[in-house]
């Protein structure tokens, strides 16, 4: 079976993490390939230089499978042998490498890793008696790479154009505790509504920067994809460098120089603070984001912007599953309901909490709740609406996984008012570009990115 990948449109199947598929789906539209939602997953249709673009474009996608056949394969034996009729010297390389990787559900088979195998050893044995030579393989996607998704009998293989999956932008050298990745850190940005327009991000529990990262590279336009150091696609036989290269130059020219908003991250902790800054700069937005070492509470506020336009908050605070505890917890997502309140009236401001007993303690009432899933623990992206003065907040709208409505708003409420009152409420509270208050952090690493 001849395979003809360049002058035809096939079905492509982009994946990503559960509950990224309404985002991803959004931007493969904006791509101007727009998609069917899966569970996990966006199904397009186009060819290799569209795999390229997504490639080199998508903050939230994590492959991108250009579908090569569907065969039918109740077991193994079958299964090398309908692998064995693809003219696999006319993709990968005799002296290349080779990837195989599957997801199955048969009842002959019990490991992955058999699947894999099987498929590699019928692709290699037949590039072996056609050129004389085998390609190498193994697990590591350093060349050309397959997927394989088979269920029952019914075996679907793609060409997997991305190999390392796109979360691995490359710029997070230093990952401190607990880091988001980056493809889920871009859904929560998008989920936000931050945009080019959207004033300013502030992130002040920055950890290793991933938020703030992100934000700068959707600000400031930047594919993600021109951090990486190579994609699969590159490894099989008929790439096209040219081709390759305009799109990398498209990719660029789209790029913007300046953000107009303020892009603060801030830490707690000097040497979050320290990776943040270090990672930004491998992305290369190390002059787009300001760094403080500060708590919270304390952190910079920017001033609107002249056209009026306050901006966004997010904060990401350890919820208990793998850091931490609740107990400890508590003050902490007290104060930042307080936070909120006192400091970012006019703001939209959003917790990013896989512990909704906590979230409670915020003692605010969510306008929306967006579900994500980091790994396998279900989180929510909680946006809270702070109004000017003690305003009462609109009715909420529904949660958009047509769950229960969020919590009784705890400003009111016995719990979260003693909280309250425990906690920064009665110390003087400092409008943005209020005063200091006595016994500030020191600032150490405070300092102005970017040049305006
Ligand atoms: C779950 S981590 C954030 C991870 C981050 N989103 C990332 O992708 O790397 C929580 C961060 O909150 C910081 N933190 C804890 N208490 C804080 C406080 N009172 N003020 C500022 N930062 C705090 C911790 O130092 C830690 O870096």
């Amino acid at each position: 079976m001849p395979i003809s990948l360049f002058n035809e449109k096939r079905p492509i199947l982009v994946t990503c993490p559960k509950a990224l598929p309404p985002l991803l789906a959004a931007e493969m539209a904006a791509l101007g390939l727009p998609g069917r939602e899966l569970a996990a997953g966006v199904l397009t249709q186009g060819d290799m230089a569209d795999c390229m673009r997504l490639n080199l474009r998508l903050r939230t996608g994590h492959r991108v499978l250009l579908e090569l056949a569907r065969l039918a394969a109740p077991d193994p034996a079958a299964l090398a042998e309908e692998m064995g009729r693809i003219a696999w010297e006319e993709l990968i390389p005799a002296d290349g490498h080779l990837t195989v990787d599957c997801s199955v559900k048969n009842e002959h088979v019990r490991d992955a890793r058999f699947v894999n195998q099987k498929a590699k050893d019928a692709i290699v044995d037949r590039i072996l008696a056609r050129m004389g030579k085998r390609p190498d393989s193994g697990p590591d996607p350093v060349g050309a790479a397959l997927f394989l998704h088979w269920r029952d009998d019914a075996l679907t293989v793609y060409l997997d154009t991305t190999g390392a999956p796109l979360s691995r932008r490359g710029y997070r050298k230093m990952p401190h505790k607990a880091p988001l990745q980056e493809t889920l850190a871009a859904g929560i940005v998008l989920a936000m509504k931050f945009d080019a327009d959207a004033g300013h991000f502030l992130s002040p529990m920055c950890g290793s920067g991933t938020l703030a990262i992100e934000a700068a590279l959707i600000a400031l336009n930047r594919a993600p994809g021109l951090l990486r150091s190579g994609f699969a696609f590159q490894h099989v036989l008929g790439f096209d460098p040219a081709r390759y290269a305009e799109l990398r130059r498209e990719a660029s020219q789209a790029a913007k120089k300046h953000y107009a908003g303020r892009i603060i991250a801030s830490d707690i902790d000097p040497e979050a603070v320290a990776a943040a800054r270090q990672n930004a700069r491998t992305a290369g937005v190390e002059e787009h984001i300001e760094f403080q070492v500060a708590d919270f509470r304390e952190s910079l506020v920017p001033e609107p912007l002249p056209d009026g336009a306050t901006g966004v908050c997010v904060l990401n605070p350890e919820y208990g599953a793998r850091l931490g505890d609740s107990p400890r917890l508590e003050p902490v997502y007290a104060a930042i309901g307080d936070f909120f309140k006192q400091r970012l009236a006019g703001w939209r401001g959003f917790l990013f909490t896989g512990n909704p007993e906590l979230a409670k303690r915020v003692g605010l009432k969510p306008r929306r709740k967006t579900p994500f899933f980091n790994a396998k623990i279900e989180c929510r992206l909680l946006e809270y609406e702070l109004y000017q003065g003690m305003r009462r907040p609109q009715p909420e709208t529904p949660d958009e996984t047509g769950g229960k409505p969020a919590a009784p708003q705890g400003l009111k409420g016995p719990k979260g008012l003693n909280e309250l009152k425990n906690s920064n409420d009665h110390k003087s509270p400092r409008s943005s570009n209020g005063p200091r208050p006595q016994g500030r952090p020191t600032d150490r690493n405070s300092q102005k990115g970017p040049k305006r």
